[in-house]
């Protein structure tokens, strides 16, 4: 097991207001340099909270979240994106694709934005959609192609600056059965032969049967942890099992895809 990418520690979420909602009670979770971990829970757990506040997108009210032992809430808010858009990557349940450009220009938005050398990046761009088996629709813009082949575009451009950490949120929402295990079998292969750090948040048990570790809250609480010691068919069975004890909303939690 290498080093923590990411370690949260004591992290309390109060959202303001009239009646102020405390969303996340001191929740603690590390992830380990090259793991695969998935977030599960009932809708309104703290699921998005908890990628929110650990993608420096809203604040912790206390405790710390430390990305490769740097703690980013110390920077000014300028430095803050900058470390986001540098250390981070961010797949969404809707893709978040730019549809003026193309396929090739999603991917390199990274890139771009740190003014890397053109050549370097076009070679990025090359392999990376090998990998991801886009090459085709590299100058396709994003309203001609699948749903399957934008959440594999927003995957690449996740990856193509070797970020820390990748977050995703949902990945497989918008997508079929089908399209949605392609998704995450690529999400796997690039976790185990890039080294890549993931962090999932998923109402999918079998999106989540691709994890290696899956971490449940409950009304902001950390409840229990799984991890994948067999197969993923039964890694996939214990995951159900235990979002049946979690108990909550019946919808969310269904392993049937709606
Ligand atoms: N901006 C906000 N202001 C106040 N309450 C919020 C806000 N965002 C989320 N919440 C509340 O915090 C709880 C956790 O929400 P969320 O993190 O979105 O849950 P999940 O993603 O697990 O469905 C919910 O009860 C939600 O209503
Ligand atoms: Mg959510």
């Amino acid at each position: 097991m290498g080093a923590e990418v990411l370690q949260v520690k004591g992290l309390n979420k109060i959202y303001p207001g009239k009646v102020p909602f405390h969303a996340l009670h001191h929740i603690d979770l590390s992830v380990a340099a090259g793991e695969f971990v998935g977030i599960m829970g009932p809708s309104g757990s703290g699921k998005t909270t908890l990628l929110n506040v650990v993608s420096t997108i809203d604040r912790p009210t206390s405790g710390q979240v430390l990305l490769s032992g740097e703690d980013p809430f110390r920077l000014s808010s300028e430095g803050i994106a900058r470390f986001r858009r540098r250390e981070l990557g961010f797949v969404f349940q809707a893709f978040n694709l730019l549809d003026t450009m193309t396929v090739r220009e999603n991917i390199l938005l990274p890139l771009t934005l740190e003014g890397t050398d053109i050549g370097e990046m076009m070679k990025l761009a090359d392999a990376m959609a090998k990998k991801l088996g886009i090459t085709g629709i590299l100058d396709k813009r994003t309203y001609e192609i699948s749903g399957g082949q934008a959440q594999r575009t927003a995957i690449a451009r996740a990856l193509i600056h070797k970020p820390k950490l990748v977050l995703a949120d949902e990945p497989t929402g918008n997508l079929d059965s089908k399209a949605a295990g392609d998704v995450m079998a690529l999400m796997s292969a690039l976790n185990k032969e890039e080294g890549a750090t993931m962090l999932l948040v998923t109402h999918d048990a079998m999106a989540a049967s691709y994890c290696d570790r899956i971490v449940f809250i409950k009304d902001g609480r950390t409840y229990s942890e799984l991890r994948r010691n067999d197969s993923q068919e039964i890694f996939y069975q214990d995951i159900l099992n235990a979002l049946s004890q979690l108990g909550g909303d019946r919808h969310e939690l269904s392993p049937v895809r709606v």
